[in-house]
């Protein structure tokens, strides 16, 4: 398969929606709330999507868009009295063979984003994409990874978000074939030439194979958008919460030996660290489910041991079985049947970690049940904590993927590439969770697919210790964030390649509030453990991870929003402000954190000043502890130990107490950090929710304050509270015009304890008093 070239318009033939001969029929359905699906049944396609897609979710009123069809498949998307999207002319669905493609045209206001995972700008305006899941270092080679974007990437999701000064619509194209997209490129070999007749940009997108069936998702704003795409997809379950606290990871930790060390090395230098993980070299020969003979004496001691002192365990887990008889795991796969064919219907072979590989063919139930009960074995012999899912793309080295079959050889390979991953997640969450029962699980994968996020987060995969990949792991994660895959997050800083004491600094600094925060490096790099940089870019470091913890609490509540509304923890600015505010389109070095925190890290190397462009309203700047005055733009010089961080008026921001010098972290006893400017005037409320973070449909607490500003004092009623068998330790500081809080008598709560400071909120069966006044001063 090209990776560079795609299908273009010019060489499809248009079709008729309704074709008699050819079997062909269009079907356009109105899901409620301005989603549609339109899908063309024909006997030519097969829709082969094993994507959990909720189509009964949306309701029928509330609709104010209207997806009108022509003749040929045309199509006609009006919101509000405004065209969003409108077929191309003779150009609206045709067919080239088994592919297809549909036509839209394109104006100067759209705005490109979305795409799942890609490691080019933010705004995708002029590219040319394919969705065919990549081992990228094994397709494209290292040189090009270290310095280019490549395309396609590990993560197939086709799904494209336009924005428009009039409304947004999300194009889900619910395909597991291979799929492409031309988002008004310019044909590249008539524009060097700035010949006349160009082709017309327009949006050009559709599939090598497959069923068309596209979800046409309406709203007035990427945020209206990107919550029902989620509810379409299904939102990432609450994690635990230890899969929220930093990662360390190296290629090359093998054994209970090297993990002990490290556990003590974080106690020592008072490193908070949940996770420590073991690649490829803990298993006896690459063999999966297996352990290195010499790495894991008396394992259920010394892993206990470490949990004991909170720390979780994450293997590699890769879906090559290795193609070995008298091997447990391989002679199981074949008695059972499970594994991949070619078309002869031979067990199909390919070259991973161990050499010749077979291949679970997770396309099949019983494929994806026998794995999970091989993973559960090994889970309750191990008592590992979580699963990182590598290789799954599928990477065969140099075997060429479409001689691999599913399902016993009757399905091709492209039908069910891109959701190889998915299959291998599904299969694993079920493994995990049946041996760990109550507990969440954790499964991290390189690869996925439309809806993957229900079962596992996604790292970006391999790529390098250097400016270019920082600049895009933004991008990246952003992205993800507006495709469905919240839950995602690059290697820190970088796994090929050395990392410089400077860029590790300047990684830390703009990925320690991502999703997902894990330090990982290939093998025969330079180590990259915080300790492993000198002073002071290792205090440097160190403060960031403990940042990390201290801001916990919110980023778990971000988690906890997003499984109820959908809204990604990490959103580039026009998520949160106005998509209409042009200087945001691409903006690729400024994100928000959830609604609050606002970053803007310094990402190119050298880089001395930045300026950073300020949404409107005041903005209180991490780095002085100030107000900023009201401006839209503003310098800043680098120095070592900051980095550029605001915090929007009126957030009220949860976090633990203190400085965070161990990874145990009580969401029961906070600090919460008032952020009201002198010229903000409306009362906030806010809610802070917790629970044990850890155990499935574990009760939630339930905690709202009302604040009011009343003259120089902050008014600060309790609306609502519940606690499940829990205290919850409040102590408020306040960053802003107010040195005086007032808790104040409530009717709701039924009573409230007080005492100076902190107060102590307890029980939900209290009856409220009123209070008389209590002063807290702000401790800074
Ligand atoms: C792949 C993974 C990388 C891992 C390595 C060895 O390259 O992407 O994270 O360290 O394999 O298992």
């Amino acid at each position: 398969m090209y990776f560079n070239k795609i299908p273009p318009a010019v060489n499809f033939i248009r079709q008729a929606s309704n074709d008699q001969a050819a079997q062909r029929s269009s079907e356009l359905t109105q899901l409620g709330e301005d989603v549609f699906r339109y899908r063309i049944e024909s006997s030519q396609w097969e829709q082969k999507s094993q994507a959990q897609l909720n189509l009964d979710c949306f309701k029928d009123e509330q609709v104010r868009a209207q997806l009108s069809e022509h003749p040929h498949c045309g199509l006609t998307l009006q919101f509000k009295g405004h065209t969003l999207l409108r077929s191309f002319p003779q150009r609206e669905f045709g067919t080239l063979g088994q592919k297809w493609a549909m036509s839209f045209e394109y104006n100067t206001n759209m705005r490109f984003y979305g795409l799942g995972e890609k490691n080019d700008r933010l705004e995708k305006t002029g590219g040319i994409y394919k969705f065919w899941n990549t081992d990228t270092i094994g397709d494209f080679g290292t040189t090009r990874v270290r310095t280019e974007p490549t395309d396609p990437m590990y993560v197939s999701i086709p799904y494209l978000l336009i924005t428009q000064d009039v409304g947004c619509v999300g194009i889900l194209i619910n395909n597991p074939h291979a799929t492409f997209m031309n988002l008004a490129a310019k044909e590249n070999i008539a524009n060097l030439l700035d010949a006349k007749d160009n082709e017309q940009q327009t949006i050009h997108l559709g599939a090598y194979d497959g069923t068309p069936e596209i979800y046409f998702i309406v709203g007035e704003s990427p945020r209206a958008v990107t919550r029902k795409l989620q509810r379409l997809c299904g939102t990432t379950p609450l994690p635990p919460l230890w899969s929220l606290g930093y990662q360390q990871c190296r290629w090359g930790y093998r054994d209970l030996d090297d993990l002990e060390a490290l556990d003590k090395k974080f106690d020592e230098l008072e490193i908070p660290c949940d996770g420590l993980w073991l690649d490829i070299d803990y298993m006896d020969a690459y063999k999966v489910f297996t352990v290195v003979k010499d790495g894991f004496e008396n394992h259920r001691r010394r892993i206990k041991a470490l949990q004991d002192n909170g720390r979780k365990i994450v293997p590699i887990i890769d879906p090559g079985v290795k193609y070995s008889e008298g091997y447990p795991t391989f002679d199981s796969g074949r008695e059972n049947d499970v594994f991949c064919k070619t078309s002869d219907g031979h067990i199909y072979s390919g070259f991973v970690w161990p050499g010749r590989t077979a291949f679970p063919d997770y396309s099949q139930e019983s494929a994806r049940e026998w794995w999970a009960k091989q993973l559960e074995q090994y889970t309750t012999e191990y008592a590992f904590d979580g699963y990182w899912l590598d290789m799954n793309d599928p990477s065969t080295g140099s075997a060429e993927l479409e001689d691999m079959c599913f399902n016993h050889a009757q399905d091709s390979h492209s039908c069910f590439h891109n959701q190889y991953a998915y299959g291998m997640q599904q299969a694993s969450r079920k493994g995990l969770s049946a041996a760990i029962q109550q507990k969440r699980p954790f499964i991290l994968s390189r690869s996925g697919f439309i809806s993957s996020s229900r079962y596992s987060a996604i790292w970006t995969g391999d790529n390098w210790s250097n400016y270019f990949h920082l600049k895009a792991s933004i991008n990246m994660s952003l992205n993800l964030s507006l495709s469905g895959i919240p839950f995602n997050g690059p290697d820190v800083p970088g796994f090929e390649g050395d990392a410089t004491p400077q860029l590790a600094v300047d990684w830390f600094k703009a990925g320690f509030l991502f999703p997902f925060f894990r330090n990982h490096s290939a093998a025969n790099t330079r180590q990259q453990e915080p300790w492993a940089f000198e002073d002071p870019y290792r205090q440097v470091i160190i403060h960031y991870i403990r940042l990390r913890y201290k801001l916990l609490p919110y980023l778990y509540h971000l988690f906890m929003e997003h499984a109820d509304h959908g809204d990604p923890m990490l959103r580039p600015l026009f998520y949160e402000f106005s998509h209409n505010e042009p200087r945001f389109d691409q903006l690729e070095d400024q994100f928000m954190v959830g609604p609050a925190i606002m970053q803007a890290p310094f990402v190119h190397e050298g880089e001395k000043t930045r300026s950073i462009l300020l949404p409107a309203g005041s903005w209180w700047d991490a780095r002085s502890g100030r107000w900023l005055a009201k401006q839209s733009e503003l310098n800043i010089h680098a120095d070592l130990e900051s980095t550029p961080l605001f915090i929007r008026d009126g957030s009220i921001v949860a976090m633990l107490p203190g400085e965070r010098k161990s990874q145990q972290s009580d969401l029961s006893d906070i600090e919460c950090h008032i952020f009201i400017s002198e010229d903000y005037q409306a009362p906030a409320t806010w809610t802070y929710r917790f629970d044990n973070g850890e155990t499935v449909d574990a009760p939630q607490s339930r905690l709202t304050l009302q604040f009011k500003q009343e003259g120089e004092s902050l008014m600060v009623t309790c609306q609502e509270l519940a606690l499940e068998n829990k205290t919850l330790n409040i102590r408020f500081v306040t960053h802003g015009k107010f040195n005086e809080l007032h808790l104040q008598k409530s009717t709701q709560c039924t009573k409230l304890l007080q005492e100076p400071y902190p107060i102590r909120l307890t029980g939900s069966t209290i009856t409220a008093q009123a209070t008389a006044p209590i002063t807290f001063k702000d401790p800074n």
